[in-house]
């Protein structure tokens, strides 16, 4: 007879042989104990020491929400602003598997382990746990095995160093965390860096969905490192809670997910100008200088900033007195020169008694604790101050209290007339850590919740960012305010502005810039850039130039520079280069009203601005990891050169028509192609009915008003454009004052017709002419309504109220008078 302990090893034994051949190391799979119970739009699952749910929150996004222990915790999330619950969940229990469905999206639940698996609506699968694996629990970590098709492209994750597509392929995968770090001069290898969005899109066959981790814990994401089949992410702490979003296009689950994290306000329309920055522009003298050199060299720019130098020794909210002496002065002149100021603050008051901040701070009790109580002191950039260095203390800004008097200290900057806020050094650093962050036991409220530092590390940039976004509001409540910062969060769109800390000025990352803010566009945060011309390091004359032809299509746009380097403006690498930059923040310029219609498009649809090929061509094969060209939207290419030395630029043209911009040649897509370049060149393409808002010269944003609206049109059968305008800097817009207006063409053998629909909204635009540009094509008569224009000689003074005549470059140009009337063209051929 055996005995009970030798049936216990047969039965293991066997157990082992029978188990999935990749069985789960460290790890312990979920299963169901028993039947689901329902849930308000979906149902309840209870396993071994954890719960899990599956519930629908609209019609395209489902829930899944793992805790540990008997019952969920408080429901709470810094990222998620809005979910309203689906009209029609379908809910279906059985004994081994269960399922949660809306009109769009259908959710199949297996008991042991606990997996799902996705479907779209026609029954296609979309996305499905790793059956055998699930959800895994180990320790106070959770973690997740998905399956990862070999055909599926993997974008997003947030602000990312490497390739566009997360799979990474050429490294055999990718293992990326999410950890804000401060970390200068960063490169394609380096993870984590400053922003944190555990939010991905996969693709696959021109389908995609996206999957959002709801969790502010440090965590990782396994995009088939360990295994190339498989995606894997873990949370080190807190529930696993994450959102699956429907496409099935890749922009339908950008606009899903922005509807629930929130997306980008529209910001000013000078914040689309170009800024100028370096640490430090000092003393004022030297602010006057380079804003006089500007206007002097007719380089237009729209802000200069001031970096931690203008601050009496690095206390935020101070201003060093002897090297400006009259900030409100300076800060006027500069503004009647058309140049707005914006200031950095850093999240770390200098603790010092009779500090204002300080005293208030302490008072409130605003700042972050030891577990003892105390008041935590770490080093930052006070602790070099040449006079009376010390260490700093930390607003707690995971506390609502503590955002509101955060955003009160700024009074006395916006009464000064500083525009603008950069916030830096957010994730935050700290200099005399080995972390180089706050200590994991450090105290925060948590609106509420007190907890440590694991759960607010990643949302304390973007809750700074938040109490400054909040506080200009509160300060200046009919002005759009404009904040910049360094770290941020899933949802973080919603307050700032995003730049990508201290890069470097060498080649490899001016090309690796691109996949990077293309990853954060898709990541829904639509307004970044990264630092023109390199921060570390200096530049050659080349090499700037080329990051600022680039730097045209970054929604923000932003040349920066370490303190002790060689000058580096746009007129610091020499005459023929000065001219050079000249030109192509002229294309900048002349790209706003295109720009601004974009960024208002965005602040509605959560789109990024700057996009990947492979979101306006998702079933193109050919563009799924293209990453040195870029869609301005969905009608412009551009291809900058990012090659020293470059005499051709190779690039891809997705299918359809194209034209090139600048010559008007018509090219066909879906090909290759070998284009010759000189250093003036800025390789840009229109896609055939393209519509292409532009401006005359000006100097700065405000010179707009008046001037000339022109409007490129490239021929096709039939398409259309949308221009939005607006006042530029209130909120007038939100109770109807805008003016968006469509234009549409339609082309046949004979000829085209393009309809300029009257604007819609209140807004007035300024009486201009109106210069519509044929590209493409020149036609033998056109008629402004039942009327044929009069055609003009190019050379003739321009007396007429309407009419048309072909330019030197041979493009047929239309001028006539506009007031935000309807109008129609039409062409004959
Ligand atoms: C950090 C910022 C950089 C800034 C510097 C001084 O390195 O990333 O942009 O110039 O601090 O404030």
């Amino acid at each position: 007879m055996r005995s009970r302990p030798a049936a216990a090893a047969v039965a293991f034994v066997l157990a082992l042989l029978l188990a999935p051949a990749d069985a789960w190391p460290g790890w312990r799979t979920l299963s169901a104990r028993r039947a689901p119970e329902r849930v308000p739009g979906g149902l309840l699952f209870r396993a071994e020491g954890a719960v899990v749910s599956v519930t629908a929150v609209s019609p395209g996004i489902v829930r899944v929400r793992c805790a540990r222990g008997e019952a969920f915790g408080r429901d709470h999330s810094y990222a998620v602003v809005a979910a309203d619950p689906p009209s029609a969940v379908a809910v279906e229990t059985g004994t081994t598997r269960s399922r949660v469905a809306t009109p769009t999206l259908g959710v199949e639940i297996g008991h042991a382990p606990l997996a799902i698996s996705v479907r779209d609506a026609s029954g296609r699968l979309l996305d499905e746990d790793d059956p055998a694996r699930g959800i895994g629990l180990a320790g106070e970590a959770l973690r997740l095995d998905k399956r990862l098709p070999e055909d599926t492209h993997v974008y997003g994750l947030g602000e990312k160093a490497g390739p566009l597509d997360k799979r990474g392929r050429r490294f055999g995968g990718s293992a990326l965390a999410m950890w804000a770090t401060d970390v200068p001069g960063h490169d394609a290898a380096t993870d984590p860096l400053y922003v944190s969005v555990p939010f991905y899109l996969a693709l696959r066959g021109g389908v995609a969905h996206g999957v959002f981790l709801d969790s502010s814990f440090r965590s990782s994401f396994d995009v088939g490192k360990s295994s190339p089949n498989r995606l894997a992410f873990e949370v080190e702490g807190g529930e696993l809670d994450y959102y699956l979003i429907a496409g099935p296009s890749p922009k339908q689950v950008i606009e899903r997910y922005t509807a629930l994290t929130g997306r980008m306000p529209l910001p000013p329309r000078w914040a689309l100008g170009f800024h100028q920055c370096r640490w430090s522009y000092v003393p004022e003298a030297r602010v006057r200088e380079i804003a006089a050199g500007f206007r002097r060299r007719g380089i237009p720019a729209d802000a200069l900033w001031l970096d931690i130098d203008y601050q009496d020794g690095f206390k935020p909210f101070t201003w060093d007195r002897e090297q400006f002496p009259d900030p409100e002065r300076l800060v006027s002149d500069l503004r009647a020169l058309g140049f707005r100021t914006v200031v950095i603050l850093d999240p770390h008051p200098k603790k010092e008694p009779g500090y204002a901040p300080y005293d208030s701070g302490l008072a409130g009790g605003h700042f972050v604790t030891r577990p003892d109580g105390s008041v935590y002191e770490g080093s930052v950039w006070p602790v070099n101050a040449k006079r009376d260095p010390g260490p700093s203390v930390f607003p707690d800004f995971s506390r609502p209290a503590t955002r509101d008097w955060w955003g009160g200290l700024m009074a006395g900057l916006v009464r000064t007339g500083v525009a603008g806020i950069w916030n830096d050094m957010n994730e935050p650093a700290v200099f005399d850590t080995p972390s180089g962050t706050l200590p994991l036991d450090v105290r925060h409220d948590n609106e509420g919740q007190p907890s440590d530092h694991r759960e607010i590390h990643n949302v304390y940039g973007m809750l700074m960012s938040r109490a400054t976004h909040e506080g200009l509001r509160r300060l200046r409540p009919g002005g759009r305010p404009f904040v910049l910062t360094r770290a941020s969060f899933a949802g973080g769109q919603r307050y700032a502005a995003v730049w990508t800390g201290d890069n470097t000025a060498d080649w490899a990352s001016l090309r690796g810039s691109l996949p990077m803010l293309m990853g954060l566009g898709v990541s829904g945060f639509a307004f970044v850039g990264a630092d023109i011309g390199g921060f570390m390091g200096m530049p050659s004359a080349e090499l700037y130039t080329r990051w600022l032809q680039a730097g045209i299509f970054s929604p923000f746009m932003r040349a920066h520079s370490h303190t002790g380097l060689p000058d580096k403006e746009p007129w610091a690498f020499g005459e023929r280069h000065t001219h050079l930059n000249r030109r192509a923040i002229e294309l900048r310029y002349a790209l706003l009203p295109h720009l601004y219609s974009l960024m208002e498009e965005a602040s509605r649809s959560g789109l990024p601005v700057l996009r990947p090929l492979v979101l306006e061509f998702p079933s193109d094969p050919a563009s799924a990891a293209v990453e040195d060209e870029l869609m301005l939207g969905s009608d412009l290419l551009a291809a900058p050169v990012l090659v020293e030395g470059a005499t051709e630029r190779e690039l891809y043209l997705p299918p359809g028509e194209w034209f090139d911009f600048w010559t008007a040649e018509q090219l066909a897509g879906g090909v290759k192609l070998r284009r010759p370049v000189t250093l003036e060149s800025i390789p840009l393409f229109a896609r055939a009915g393209a519509f292409v808002f532009r401006q005359g010269p000006v100097q700065h944003s405000g010179e707009a008003a008046g001037q000339p609206l022109i409007v490129d049109v490239f021929p096709a059968a039939r398409s259309e454009g949308v221009l939005y305008e607006d006042d530029g800097s209130s909120f007038d817009y939100q109770r109807g004052s805008f003016a968006r207006r469509r234009f549409v063409q339609s082309c046949v053998a004979a000829g085209c017709t393009i309809e300029v629909e009257a604007a819609a909204g209140a807004y007035a635009t300024p009486a201009r002419p109106l210069l519509v540009r044929l590209r493409g094509e020149t036609p033998r008569r056109i008629r402004l309504g039942a009327d044929e224009l009069p055609r003009r000689d190019a050379r003739q003074p321009d007396r007429e109220p309407a009419g048309w005549n072909v330019t030197p470059e041979g493009v047929a140009l239309v001028t006539l008078p506009d007031r935000g009337q309807a109008l129609a063209l039409r062409t004959e051929r």
